[in-house]
């Protein structure tokens, strides 16, 4: 089978390239722009593979997309390239009406023309995996917990154009017959997640004797999910779920902000002590809020776990351990990173 991934070079998406080159017998063809959270380093794992091939490129060039699914007449593609941090939309939104909103539109019209060309077994095999967030819900209040029937309601400008792509996912299936797959995953956390996002910003400023930033009081909720779970579902998703059909995936692991600094704090205290003796929670300082901050977000997950017989493998006390640990032994992966790339700093109109 030959599979395309875009955005592979990105966090969840070079997971899902590893993960597929190490464990089936898929060819595997990225194509990612390589923006500043793109970086050939998180596949360098099974890039020398017979099996995976990188293609630098922008899904919003409609001559290049169109050309790639004639040379490649891949099965499948697993769409995750996106602008994907909430701070940097709030900065720069037009970014991701381009990449997530245009990028998506050209994928899907190159895909339906490709598709077209194809003998009638192929096209019904053939699948445009479009992968999502339960952002596109909204905020929940202190109950209650998304499911696919939920209406949208995005507030911020990522979660805008992520909501708006999957709305054009939709229409390709029920206005041409694309067999599209719809996947809105809650947070992700684990290995190779780029240095802006809570767990790792807060892990590397810890270790880096710097403040941890806790926007508002820190009481907003997530549900954190391991990233190699949410691989796992996209497998699935990919192998076994029904056309035009969405699936939420999520990691009945509801956690505050504060709660979650004060685990990786706590995690550090244990494997990486401080120097002075002291206690990494004296780092924590409480910043002003970010504008728009959605409360609370939880996915029920029971249509995935009924019907496809998914579930999370790994708790969040488990996948923390492996996740601050991975930082502590993979500097060479973050610290360019964080040299050339993004050292940090606030994000998200401050001002
Ligand atoms: P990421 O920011 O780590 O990676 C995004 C990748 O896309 C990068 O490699 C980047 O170079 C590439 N890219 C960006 N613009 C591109 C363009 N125009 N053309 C080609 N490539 C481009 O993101 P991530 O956290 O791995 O998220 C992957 C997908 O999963 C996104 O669609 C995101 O909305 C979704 N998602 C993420 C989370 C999460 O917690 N991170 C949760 C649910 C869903
Ligand atoms: P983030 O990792 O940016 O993911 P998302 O905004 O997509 O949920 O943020 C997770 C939560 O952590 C969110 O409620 C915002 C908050 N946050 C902080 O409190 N401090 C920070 O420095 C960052 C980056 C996020």
């Amino acid at each position: 089978m030959n599979i395309i991934v875009t955005g592979g070079a990105g966090f969840i998406g070079s997971a899902l390239v590893r993960r597929l080159v190490k464990e089936t017998e898929a060819n595997v063809i990225v194509l990612d722009k390589l923006t500043y959270a793109g970086t050939l380093s998180s596949i360098k794992e099974v890039s020398s593979s017979p099996k995976c091939h990188f293609v630098q490129g922008d899904i919003c060039d409609r001559e290049l997309v169109t050309r790639l699914f004639h040379e490649v007449k891949p099965e499948r593609i697993m769409h995750l390239a996106a602008e994907s941090h909430v701070d940097r939309s709030i900065d720069a939104p037009l970014d991701f009406v381009n990449t997530n909103v245009v990028g998506t539109a050209t994928l899907l019209q190159a895909a339906l023309e490709y598709w077209r060309t194809l003998p009638d077994d192929k096209r019904e095999a053939f699948r445009f995996q479009h992968i999502s967030t339960d952002e596109v819900y909204g905020t929940l209040g202190e109950t209650g917990y998304f499911r696919e029937d939920t209406p949208y309601s995005p507030h911020s400008p990522y979660s805008a154009s992520k909501a708006s792509s999957d709305h054009f996912v939709r229409a390709w299936h029920d206005t041409f017959g694309l067999p599209v797959l719809i996947t809105n995953c809650s947070n992700n956390y684990g290995p190779y997640q780029f240095p802006e996002k809570l767990i790792p910003l807060v892990t590397l400023n810890a270790l880096e004797g710097r403040e941890l930033p806790v926007y508002g009081t820190g009481a907003n909720v997530r549900d954190w999910l391991f990233v190699e779970d949410h691989v796992t579902a996209l497998c699935l998703v990919g192998d076994k779920g029904t056309p035009g059909r969405t699936y939420n995936i999520g990691g009945h692991s509801e956690r505050s902000n504060i709660q979650v600094v004060r685990t990786i704090c706590g995690i550090l205290d244990e494997i990486r002590p401080r120097q002075d003796g002291r206690k990494y929670e004296e780092q924590i300082r409480f910043v002003k809020d970010r504008p728009g901050h959605d409360l609370r977000y939880a996915i029920d997950a029971d249509r995935i776990a009924a019907e496809l017989g998914w579930k999370p493998s790994q708790t969040f006390q488990q996948g923390m351990r492996l996740t601050v640990q991975w930082y502590l032994d993979n500097a060479w992966w973050w610290k360019p990173l964080r040299e050339q790339r993004y050292s940090g700093q606030r994000l998200g109109n401050d001002k």
